[in-house]
């Protein structure tokens, strides 16, 4: 299991005790969205920042917001909702969790707003929480990449298993309104991805706003924005009546951002064994993910 000391169990997914709070989840679970509410949805270390950056750039045509990420994108479950009056937010409102499908608030099925999902190489997103974990306190430190490999492949990890979690998006019950994107595409081409979201949301950028935003949202900017950077070594003690949450340091939670990363990690008979149970817990999933 996972360990009791950094995690609760809720609706099946191990949450983080030091962010989720009992009496945040419950506000969470009583929630009422708004149709035109936007939820970035992602397992973590999966592009979650990335996302919230771009999405409202494209939904305000390349306007940059001054407001960091955590101020203007509110996090499911967590207790800081509890201190803001999200029903005096103005539309669009946006949101993000790492929740599964089947962990949404009843209010997400009535009303159906719109989501926009991330995926990305399983392999890469160990890595990437190798890392992350050694540099927050919410997450018990790895021993070894072996060990966090075995975790993430039972599940035992932070919202719990990567194979539930993206075949529950990948199953829900409606899926016109959410958006698959991956990763690996975001990378591969970030302008098409612009156009992509622009179009799920009818708003079609031109070609020089599409190139704005691109840019806006390229590894290297984001990791030189100050916006983000003062955000992530921010107290938030006195905005969200929370304890001072072990916040990380912007330079090092922009770590790589490349595709492929699980290479330089993994040895031969780990990226093997990560490879096989992958083939078995994925083999009932159709789509075409293009990280293979
Ligand atoms: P790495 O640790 O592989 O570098 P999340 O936001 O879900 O926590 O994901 C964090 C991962 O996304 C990190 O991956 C981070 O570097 C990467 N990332 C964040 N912004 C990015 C961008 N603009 N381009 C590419 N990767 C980005």
């Amino acid at each position: 299991m996972a360990d009791p000391n950094y995690y609760s169990m809720y609706k099946g997914m191990y949450v983080p005790k030091l962010i989720y709070f009992p009496e945040g989840l419950k506000y969470w679970e009583e929630f009422t969205f708004r149709p035109d509410d936007v939820i970035v949805v992602t397992f973590p270390k999966s592009g979650t920042n990335w996302a919230l950056e771009l999405v409202p750039l494209v939904l305000s045509g390349g306007e940059h917001s001054k407001e960091p990420t955590w101020e203007r994108s509110f996090a499911m479950g967590h207790r800081t909702a509890l201190y803001m009056d999200l029903d005096a937010q103005p539309s669009p409102r946006m949101f993000v969790t790492h929740f599964r499908y089947d962990a949404m608030p009843e209010s997400f099925y009535r009303v159906k707003p719109k989501v926009i999902n991330v995926m990305r190489n399983p392999k890469d997103v160990l890595i990437s929480t190798f890392h992350y974990h050694k540099i927050t306190e919410f997450h018990p430190t790895p021993d070894s990449l072996t060990g966090l490999q075995h975790k993430f492949l039972e599940g035992h990890i932070a919202f719990g298993s990567w194979f539930d979690h993206v075949k529950s998006w990948l199953n829900a019950e409606d899926k016109s309104h959410v958006l698959y994107l991956t990763y690996e595409e975001m990378a591969q081409d970030l302008p098409q991805v612009v156009r992509r979201v622009g179009e799920f949301f009818e708003k079609r950028p031109d070609d020089e706003a599409v190139e704005k935003i691109a840019d806006m949202c390229c590894f290297e900017s984001m990791k030189k924005n100050n916006t983000r950077k003062n955000l992530m070594k921010k107290d938030r003690t006195n905005c969200s009546g929370t304890p001072k949450l072990p916040v990380f340091d912007h330079f090092t939670f922009y770590r790589k951002g490349i595709t492929g990363d699980w290479r330089n990690h993994l040895s031969e008979e780990q990226a093997q064994h990560f490879d096989s149970v992958y083939e078995e817990k994925m083999k009932d999933v159709d789509f075409k993910f293009n990280w293979d």
